[in-house]
């Protein structure tokens, strides 16, 4: 596919980026995407800026019971490594099954090229949000999430991840259910924003 968008005004993809909101994965309903509009998600994650060509993510997508294997593997970590007793920890084995599709989103750093880690960990972020947008386009709910999870030894390694590699999200996809999403407050623009030259702007 070749379809250049050089000069072409899209104003819907802008009022979309605008209006994009995150859906809570525990407000989220079925069905969830399919497979191939998983697949059209995740190459759209693929399709994003990346100094030097690395690829430097990878995607584990669960759905259905497999998504059970995830909340296991918390459940089972926070025993271990948090002295969490069984009872609390049991409760953490629904957190996978929020959203009915779940994407692991793993930073896989690519050493083969002299280009820094943060660059590499900007294209996985960019990633992210690319899945976000696509999934929003296409009429799904989604949900960036990380929490305590994605940082466990124990949670990596049963994902079967390498020493390098770290989670970057787990990205539920799923419909909005009959609840309502408020919108969030946004950044104070002014807050964030400088023209100009700074030592100039200062004068
Ligand atoms: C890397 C990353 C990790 C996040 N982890 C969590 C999390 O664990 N729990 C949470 O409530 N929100 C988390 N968030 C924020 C949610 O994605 C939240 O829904 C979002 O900030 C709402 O903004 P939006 O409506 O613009 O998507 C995370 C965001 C990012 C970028």
């Amino acid at each position: 596919m070749d379809t250049p968008t050089f000069n072409m005004p899209n104003t819907a993809t802008y009022d979309l980026l605008m209006n994009r909101r995150s859906v809570k994965a525990k407000d989220m309903e079925g069905p969830g995407p399919n497979r191939e509009v998983m697949e059209k998600i995740l190459r759209a994650g693929m399709r994003v800026p990346d100094h030097g060509k690395l690829a430097p993510w990878r995607f584990v997508v669960l759905e259905g019971a497999a998504r059970e294997k995830l909340g296991d593997a918390i459940a089972k970590a926070l025993v271990e490594e948090q002295e969490t007793s069984e009872k609390i920890a049991d409760k953490m084995k629904g957190y996978a099954t929020q959203g009915p599709v779940l994407v692991v989103a793993i930073y896989s750093p690519n050493d083969s090229r002299p280009i820094p880690e943060w660059e590499q960990q900007l294209s996985t972020g960019a990633a992210c949000q690319n899945m976000l947008i696509a999934a929003t386009a296409l009429g799904y709910a989604v949900q960036w999430l990380t929490g305590w999870g994605s940082y466990s030894p124990s949670v990596r390694a049963d994902l079967q991840m390498s020493e390098q590699e770290r989670i970057a999200g787990f990205l539920f996809f799923g419909h909005h259910g009959e609840c309502y999403t408020a919108e969030r407050p946004r950044p104070n623009f002014e807050d964030h924003v400088t023209w100009g030259w700074p030592a100039d702007a200062a004068e």
